[in-house]
């Protein structure tokens, strides 16, 4: 017989979880004005609400942190990082930051300027933040296929050469580089294929642009790589990281995920002159080059991390846990965006709640409703998020209207996951009884979504 697939760590320490009543639930997502962001996670059994600085460290990270040098200047627990880095990219100059959006924050503050275009593949919320708040623009150029969630494509994360090809030749002279999300978080997780990435190469050097990899989850893209595209197979998860950020100039990390720690972030490149302009920003923003607001125990946390996340076991271990669940949905016939991606399911509340109208705002109602049933928190990806048109002051419904249910790092165990799906397979089963969704009542201007106040209708 052959043996299943198991987890490649034991468990050395556990932290309790909290159970609630359905009466319980009803009453705190009620005073939490059915926003699942004001809930307090004591509220919450099963936490899915992002996969973002919610993981285990290791033992080893556990013990690098006891060895941290907080030396203002020169840290050596600065210089074990930028080894790391540089030994998985290739990547010469490093810049810590405090998360992912400083990185970008540090880096966009010396390369974007009013006016300019930044082409790429669904940049992320703090991503296209950082451009629009600069009076610059982020044009998607996903592949059309990412948009329909039952179609089966292995790199449902790719750009589209076409649509970038049309960018450059339209208005070269306003890009300072292309950016691509590896994997594209807002698409659903999904990777973007090496040869898509050395596609991106060809025309960022016809127009002599370059390219930074916005790398939250580049190992998760790199295992999709090995698992899915041919020729890489036998190669080790670090071999194919080196060549993807071959094709890269340099990038911005949010260490919080594929980093393997709870805070963190830097900015990597090849390039002395980018390295240079961002050095301006990362002293008065984050701190002095060598810790750029972090500790010095969680740099040297973070350079076992991205050692650790790179071998094979521990990012085998991950995507088969995501695939578990999505494979528990596929058994109760639960539409998400096919296939699953690295990081989270994402469920396609309009096709689930398809008699709530858009207005009502299916997916909230789903997150709702699927929190109610068990204590899960998934975080609606959807028509509150996508906020209003800046000039009509629209809801903008255009795009897809999901749950996300994101899997934290090495937390919970697929008896968990079979909670969350047996959750999710009783509000499906009474689907059609769920007719009204939700009205907004107070909300800002901007990322309402953390603070809006709903009523149930
Ligand atoms: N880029 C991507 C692709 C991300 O998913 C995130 C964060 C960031 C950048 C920003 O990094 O949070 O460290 O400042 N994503 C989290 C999420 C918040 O829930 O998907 P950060």
């Amino acid at each position: 017989m052959e043996l299943p697939f198991a987890e490649s760590y034991k468990i050395k320490m556990v932290e309790p979880l909290r159970k609630s009543t359905r009466e319980e639930r009803e009453q705190w997502i009620k005073e939490a004005d059915y926003n699942l962001f004001q809930l307090k996670s004591d509220q919450v059994y099963i936490d899915c609400l992002t996969d973002s600085g919610t993981g285990a460290m290791s033992d080893r990270q556990w013990a690098a942190m006891m060895m941290g040098d907080e030396s203002y200047a020169g840290s050596s627990s600065f210089f074990q990082l930028k080894e790391t880095i540089t030994k998985i990219t290739g990547f010469e100059y490093v810049i810590p930051t405090h998360q992912g959006r400083a990185a970008e924050n540090v880096l966009f503050s010396h390369l974007v300027k009013a006016g300019a275009i930044v082409p790429g593949n669904s940049h992320f919320d703090t991503t296209k933040g950082h451009i629009e708040s600069r009076k610059a623009f982020a044009i998607d150029c996903t592949v059309d296929e990412a948009k329909d969630t039952q179609l089966e494509v292995p790199f449902k994360g790719n750009v589209d050469p076409k649509k970038l090809e049309k960018v450059l030749a339209e208005q070269a002279e306003l890009v300072p580089f292309i950016i691509v999300t590896v994997t594209n978080n807002t698409a659903g997780g999904q990777p973007v294929s090496m040869q898509n990435l050395r596609e991106v190469r060809a025309i960022a050097d016809k127009y002599g642009k370059r390219v930074i990899f916005d790398s939250a989850r580049f190992v998760e893209n790199a295992y999709f790589i090995r698992t899915r595209e041919e020729g890489y197979a036998d190669k080790s998860i670090k071999e194919i990281c080196k060549e993807m950020f071959s094709y890269a100039d340099g990038m911005t990390m949010s260490s919080k995920k594929d980093g393997l720690v709870n805070m963190g972030g830097f900015i990597a490149t090849r390039h002395e002159d980018w390295y240079e302009g961002a050095k301006r920003f990362c002293i008065p923003f984050e701190g002095f080059l060598t810790y750029g607001g972090m500790n010095g125990r969680d740099m040297a946390a973070l350079a076992v991390g991205l050692d650790e996340n790179t071998e094979l076991d521990t990012i085998e271990t991950r995507i088969k846990q995501v695939q578990y669940l999505a494979a528990k949905l596929d058994e109760y016939g639960i539409p998400y965006q096919r296939p699953v991606g690295g990081h989270a399911i994402f469920v396609d509340a309009d096709r689930v709640l398809d008699q709530i109208p858009k207005e009502e705002f299916p997916a909230q109602t789903l997150a709702i409703e699927l929190y109610i049933e068990a204590g899960v928190r998934g975080c609606e990806i959807g028509y509150i998020l996508a906020d209003r048109d800046p000039v009509t002051r629209e809801n903008r419904f255009g795009g897809l209207d999901l749950l996300r249910l994101c899997i934290a790092r090495r937390v919970y165990t697929n008896n968990h996951m079979d909670v969350i799906a047996a959750a999710l397979k009783n509000v499906y089963d009474r689907r059609h009884e769920i007719t009204r969704g939700v009205k907004i009542v107070w909300e800002t201007e901007l990322m309402r979504h953390f603070t809006v106040k709903l009523e149930r209708l």
